[in-house]
Protein backbone atom coordinates (compact mmCIF):
# COMPACT_ATOMS: atom_id res chain seq x y z
CA UNK A 1 0.00 0.00 0.00
CA UNK A 2 1.00 3.20 -1.08
CA UNK A 3 2.29 6.18 1.40
CA UNK A 4 0.10 8.33 0.13
CA UNK A 5 -3.26 6.43 -1.49
CA UNK A 6 -5.48 7.80 -4.22
CA UNK A 7 -8.96 7.70 -3.46
CA UNK A 8 -11.98 8.47 -5.39
CA UNK A 9 -13.21 10.95 -3.35
CA UNK A 10 -10.03 12.64 -4.28
CA UNK A 11 -11.75 13.55 -7.48
CA UNK A 12 -12.64 17.26 -8.74
CA UNK A 13 -13.05 17.00 -12.59
CA UNK A 14 -11.86 13.86 -14.36
CA UNK A 15 -9.44 16.03 -16.07
CA UNK A 16 -6.87 18.38 -15.43
CA UNK A 17 -7.04 18.83 -12.27
CA UNK A 18 -6.83 15.32 -11.16
CA UNK A 19 -4.16 14.84 -13.34
CA UNK A 20 -2.18 17.59 -11.20
CA UNK A 21 -3.33 15.68 -7.89
CA UNK A 22 -2.43 12.48 -8.81
CA UNK A 23 1.08 13.74 -10.15
CA UNK A 24 1.26 15.32 -7.15
CA UNK A 25 0.21 11.97 -5.11
CA UNK A 26 3.18 10.08 -6.72
CA UNK A 27 5.74 12.80 -5.65
CA UNK A 28 4.56 12.83 -2.13
CA UNK A 29 5.44 8.75 -2.13
CA UNK A 30 8.37 9.20 -4.07
CA UNK A 31 9.33 11.80 -1.34
CA UNK A 32 8.70 9.35 1.48
CA UNK A 33 10.33 6.50 -0.30
CA UNK A 34 13.39 8.77 -0.50
CA UNK A 35 13.28 10.16 3.34
CA UNK A 36 12.56 6.36 4.34
CA UNK A 37 15.06 3.96 2.33
CA UNK A 38 18.00 6.21 3.09
CA UNK A 39 18.68 7.56 -0.17
CA UNK A 40 21.51 10.57 0.00
CA UNK A 41 20.65 13.84 0.45
CA UNK A 42 21.49 15.42 -3.11
CA UNK A 43 18.07 12.73 -4.06
CA UNK A 44 15.90 13.71 -1.61
CA UNK A 45 16.86 17.68 -2.41
CA UNK A 46 15.98 16.71 -6.07
CA UNK A 47 12.68 15.06 -4.64
CA UNK A 48 11.76 17.62 -2.52
CA UNK A 49 12.56 20.67 -5.04
CA UNK A 50 10.26 19.04 -7.55
CA UNK A 51 7.54 18.51 -5.03
CA UNK A 52 7.34 21.68 -3.78
CA UNK A 53 7.65 23.80 -7.74
CA UNK A 54 4.96 21.51 -8.51
CA UNK A 55 2.83 22.39 -5.26
CA UNK A 56 3.30 25.92 -5.95
CA UNK A 57 3.04 25.67 -9.89
CA UNK A 58 -0.51 23.90 -9.40
CA UNK A 59 -1.78 26.40 -6.51
CA UNK A 60 -1.32 29.07 -9.26
CA UNK A 61 -3.44 27.13 -11.61
CA UNK A 62 -5.60 26.40 -9.80
CA UNK A 63 -6.54 30.56 -8.42
CA UNK A 64 -6.37 31.27 -12.54
CA UNK A 65 -9.16 28.69 -13.35
CA UNK A 66 -11.45 29.97 -10.31
CA UNK A 67 -10.41 33.61 -11.37
CA UNK A 68 -11.61 32.59 -14.63
CA UNK A 69 -14.72 31.65 -13.21
CA UNK A 70 -15.37 34.16 -10.64
CA UNK A 71 -15.48 31.63 -7.70
CA UNK A 72 -17.09 33.49 -5.04
CA UNK A 73 -14.70 32.22 -2.60
CA UNK A 74 -11.88 32.92 -3.87
CA UNK A 75 -10.01 35.43 -1.83
CA UNK A 76 -10.09 32.83 1.02
CA UNK A 77 -9.11 29.82 -0.93
CA UNK A 78 -5.94 31.81 -2.12
CA UNK A 79 -5.45 32.51 0.89
CA UNK A 80 -5.20 29.05 2.60
CA UNK A 81 -3.19 28.70 -0.93
CA UNK A 82 -0.23 30.95 0.22
CA UNK A 83 -0.24 30.35 3.90
CA UNK A 84 0.77 26.45 2.42
CA UNK A 85 3.12 27.58 0.40
CA UNK A 86 4.69 29.76 2.94
CA UNK A 87 4.85 26.72 4.73
CA UNK A 88 6.33 24.36 3.31
CA UNK A 89 8.88 26.70 1.94
CA UNK A 90 9.66 27.68 5.55
CA UNK A 91 10.16 23.25 5.92
CA UNK A 92 12.14 23.46 2.72
CA UNK A 93 14.55 26.06 3.95
CA UNK A 94 15.39 24.29 7.42
CA UNK A 95 16.34 21.07 4.81
CA UNK A 96 19.01 23.22 3.16
CA UNK A 97 20.07 24.35 6.56
CA UNK A 98 20.92 20.90 7.09
CA UNK A 99 17.88 19.31 9.02
CA UNK A 100 17.49 16.06 7.68
CA UNK A 101 14.22 14.94 9.55
CA UNK A 102 12.33 17.94 8.08
CA UNK A 103 12.23 15.97 4.69
CA UNK A 104 10.29 13.29 6.30
CA UNK A 105 7.99 15.39 8.26
CA UNK A 106 7.58 17.12 4.79
CA UNK A 107 6.18 14.14 3.16
CA UNK A 108 3.28 13.42 5.95
CA UNK A 109 2.38 17.67 5.76
CA UNK A 110 2.27 17.05 2.26
CA UNK A 111 -0.23 14.08 2.44
CA UNK A 112 -2.51 15.27 5.31
CA UNK A 113 -2.35 18.73 4.02
CA UNK A 114 -3.74 17.67 0.35
CA UNK A 115 -6.07 14.91 1.34
CA UNK A 116 -7.88 17.41 3.26
CA UNK A 117 -7.92 20.56 1.39
CA UNK A 118 -8.77 18.72 -2.08
CA UNK A 119 -11.80 16.95 -0.20
CA UNK A 120 -12.95 19.97 1.20
CA UNK A 121 -11.45 23.39 0.01
CA UNK A 122 -11.29 22.00 -4.24
CA UNK A 123 -14.75 20.26 -3.83
CA UNK A 124 -16.53 23.46 -2.65
CA UNK A 125 -15.16 24.70 -6.02
CA UNK A 126 -16.38 21.77 -8.10
CA UNK A 127 -19.56 22.93 -8.71
CA UNK A 128 -17.96 26.12 -10.51
CA UNK A 129 -16.14 24.27 -12.82
CA UNK A 130 -18.82 20.79 -13.32
CA UNK A 131 -20.54 23.16 -16.66
CA UNK A 132 -16.97 22.60 -18.20
CA UNK A 133 -16.09 19.38 -20.28
CA UNK A 134 -13.32 17.96 -18.45
CA UNK A 135 -10.95 16.90 -21.24
CA UNK A 136 -12.60 19.67 -23.49
CA UNK A 137 -13.58 23.31 -22.61
CA UNK A 138 -11.75 22.66 -19.11
CA UNK A 139 -8.57 21.87 -20.64
CA UNK A 140 -8.95 24.51 -23.25
CA UNK A 141 -9.84 26.90 -20.12
CA UNK A 142 -6.42 26.10 -18.55
CA UNK A 143 -4.13 26.19 -21.86
CA UNK A 144 -5.18 29.95 -22.36
CA UNK A 145 -4.17 30.60 -18.97
CA UNK A 146 -0.54 29.24 -19.47
CA UNK A 147 -1.50 25.44 -18.40
CA UNK A 148 1.14 22.84 -19.74
CA UNK A 149 0.53 19.32 -19.22
FE1 LIG B 1 -6.94 24.40 -3.77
Amino acid sequence: MAYFEWADDLCIDHGPIDADHRRLVGLVNELHTATSDGSGHSVVDHVLHELVDYTRAHLRREERLMESVHYPDFAAHKANHDRFILRIQGLQAKFEAGSITVASQLSTVLRDWLSIHIRREDKAFKPYISHLDPNGTLIGVLESLGYEH
